[in-house]
C-alpha cells in the first residue's frame, strides 16, 4: 500500500492533523493507522482540560508563560511557550468550532479550572471529562472527510528509514496485521507519529494499555534524536487499587483546586512541609511529597478528603470521577480516597521542531511522543492537549506547503507471513520490567540504576534475537517497545549523572 501522509495513532494529535491537512488540501490521501480500536488512546482518559488565557483581564500570556517555564525547572525552550501560549485561544475557538461542548458559566463566560502550578484559573473543559469529548467530536469529524481513511487493529513495527547524501529518509512503515499474521509495508511520503505515551512502562499507570512507549522505541531503532526520557511525570493522585488493573483512575488535579486536600493516616495536611503552596504545588513536587510520606510512614497509599467540600457542586462538576467511586464503594461525604502517584506523561521524546518535524526527513512527531521544548523537565497541568492541538495545526501547514518528490522505492519487499509465536515467558517478562521500573521511578542511586539497565538491555537482545527469526505476536512486539523505552529513560537519567560527574 502506499499514500501521501501516514499518520500512526489516532489520538488529538493524529486527529487534528489529518483534519487540517484535509481542509488544506482535500487532494492529499491521508491514512491513519492504529493497533487498537480509533478511540484507544490516552486522550480519551485526559480529565483536566486545555490550559489557555481566555480572559485578558485576570490573566495575560506573560503569566501563562511564566507558570509553564517555571514548572519545566529551566528546560523549557522559551520561544516555544511562547508560541503555545499565544496560539491557545485560536486553537480552542478551532475546537469549539468543530462542535466540542465546552463548560461555560451563567454570565456564558469560559468556566476555567483552578489546577497545580497554575498561578490562576484558565483550564478551559469540559466537566471532568474533556478528552473523551474532544475524541467524540474528531472521530465523528474525519467521517465527512473520503481521503481521510482509518485502519485499526495494526501495529505499526518499524519506520522504513533509507539514507540518503547522508541524510536519514522516512518513507513509510512496516505493519504487522494481527489478524491476518502478516507484515506488510506501507509506503508513505511523510509519516507522522503521533503515537502517544509510554505510562504502562510502569506497574502503576493512569495511561491506558496501548501507552506502551511505542513511538520512542520505533524512533531511536530508526535513528532519531531523542531527549528528556528521563522526565517521565507521576500524577499525584490515582485512584489506589489493591488488585492492580492495567490502568489507575486518574482523579484530576482540578478536584485539589476546587478545594480537596491531601492528608494522611492522622488527617495531617503533610505537604505543606515539602512546600508553601500544598496541594497546588506542581505535581512532581506533589508526586514526590507523597512517595516520600509513604516510604516513611510504611504505608502504599495516602488519601484524599473531600469531607469538607460543597459536594452536590463537586458532584456536578466530576461526574466521572463520582461514578468511580461510587464504584470502588467510596462515599467521598465520609470516607477519605487512598491514592497512590501513577506515571502520567512523558514530558520527553523524539526531538522535533516548531512544525514537528523531526531529525529524520519527511518523519514528523506530534503529541506525547514529541519533545518540542513546551515541557522541559516537567509538564505544566492541561498544556499536553494544547501542545497537540498546536503543533497539529504547525505541521499541516507545513506539509501542505512542501512539494514531495514521488515515493523513495524501496527494494520490493514482497508481503511476508510470519510464524505465530508465543514467547514463552512474555506475561512474566512485562510484569518484571514494570516492577523494576516502578522500584527505580523515584531511585537517585546511580549503581540500582545501571543493574537495572543492565537487566533491560539483556531482555532488549534477547527479544531481537527472536524478531530477527521472524516470530512474531503482538504480546512480545509489545515487550519490545516497552523494554527500548525503559532502557531510553534509564539511560537518560544515567547519562545526566555523567554530566554532573564531570562537572
Ligand atoms: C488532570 O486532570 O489532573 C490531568 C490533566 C493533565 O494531565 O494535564
Amino acid at each position: 500500500m502506499k499514500t501521501d501522509v501516514l499518520i500512526i495513532g489516532s489520538g488529538i494529535a493524529g486527529l487534528s492533523l489529518a483534519l487540517k491537512l484535509s481542509v488544506l488540501n482535500p487532494a492529499l490521501e491521508i491514512w491513519i493507522v492504529t493497533k487498537a480500536e480509533a478511540s484507544d488512546c490516552n486522550t480519551r482518559y485526559a480529565q483536566g482540560g486545555i490550559a489557555a488565557v481566555m480572559n485578558h483581564v485576570k490573566d495575560s500570556y506573560e503569566n501563562h508563560i511564566l507558570d509553564t517555564i517555571n514548572c519545566g525547572k529551566g528546560l523549557c525552550n522559551k520561544q516555544i511557550v511562547e508560541m503555545v501560549v499565544k496560539q491557545a485561544p485560536d486553537r480552542i475557538h478551532d475546537l469549539i468550532e468543530l462542535g466540542a461542548k465546552i463548560d461555560l458559566k451563567a454570565n456564558k463566560d469560559y468556566h476555567l479550572a483552578l489546577e497545580g502550578g497554575h498561578s490562576m484559573p484558565r483550564v478551559v473543559h469540559h466537566k471532568d471529562k474533556t478528552g473523551m469529548e474532544i475524541e467524540r467530536v474528531l472521530l465523528d469529524k474525519i467521517k465527512a472527510h473520503s481521503n481521510i481513511h482509518l485502519l485499526t487493529n495494526a501495529l505499526v513495527i518499524d519506520l522504513l528509514v533509507q539514507s540518503n547524501k547522508n541524510k536519514l529518509h522516512c518513507h513509510g512503515v512496516q505493519v504487522f496485521d494481527k489478524s491476518e499474521s502478516e507484515i506488510w509495508f506501507f509506503k508513505s511520503k511523510v509519516t507522522v507519529l503521533a503515537s502517544g505515551g509510554c505510562g504502562q512502562v510502569y506497574t502503576n499507570t493512569t495511561n491506558p494499555e496501548v501507552a506502551s512507549g511505542d513511538g520512542y522505541a520505533m524512533a531511536y531503532r530508526a535513528g532519531a534524536k531523542l531527549k528528556n526520557m528521563r522526565f517521565m511525570q507521576f500524577h499525584p493522585t490515582s485512584l489506589y487499587a489493591s488488585t492492580k488493573e492495567p490502568v489507575s483512575f486518574l482523579i484530576s488535579e482540578a478536584l485539589r483546586g476546587f478545594g480537596a486536600y491531601i492528608v494522611d493516616g492522622n488527617n495531617n495536611r503533610f505537604l505543606y512541609t515539602y512546600d508553601s503552596r500544598g496541594e497546588l504545588a506542581t505535581r512532581d513536587i506533589i508526586s514526590s511529597a507523597i512517595y516520600k510520606h509513604m516510604l516513611a510512614n510504611d504505608m502504599p497509599f495516602v488519601y484524599l478528603d473531600l469531607r469538607h467540600l460543597d459536594l452536590t457542586l463537586c458532584k456536578k462538576e466530576f461526574p466521572q470521577i463520582f461514578a468511580e467511586l461510587k464504584n470502588a464503594k467510596l462515599n467521598p461525604q465520609c470516607d477519605l480516597i487512598p491514592i497512590t502517584p501513577s506515571a502520567h506523561y512523558q514530558c520527553g521524546g523524539v526531538v522535533v521542531d516548531k512544525n514537528g518535524q523531526s531529525s529524520i526527513r519527511n518523519l514528523y512527531a506530534l503529541g506525547e511522543v514529541a519533545c518540542t521544548g513546551l515541557h522541559g523537565a516537567n509538564r505544566l497541568a492541561s498544556n499536553s492537549l494544547l501542545e497537540a492541538l498546536v503543533f497539529a495545526h504547525n505541521a499541516a501547514h507545513k506539509i501542505s506547503r512542501t512539494k514531495y518528490s514521488s515515493l523513495i522505492k524501496p527494494d520490493a519487499a514482497p508481503t511476508k507471513t510470519v510464524k505465530s509465536y508465543v514467547y514463552k515467558r512474555v506475561k512474566e517478562h512485562t510484569a518484571q520490567l514494570k516492577n523494576r521500573m516502578m522500584n527505580m521511578a523515584f531511585e537517585e542511586n546511580p549503581k540500582a540504576l545501571e543493574f537495572a539497565n543492565a537487566v533491560t538491555v539483556s531482555l532488549i537482545t534477547s527479544i531481537e534475537k527472536e524478531i530477527k527469526l521472524d516470530a512474531f505476536s503482538e504480546e512480545l512486539l509489545t515487550l519490545r517497545n516497552l523494554a527500548q523505552t525503559a532502557n531510553l529513560i534509564m539511560a537518560d537519567k544515567l547519562a545526566s549523572y555523567d554530566i554532573v560527574k564531570q562537572i
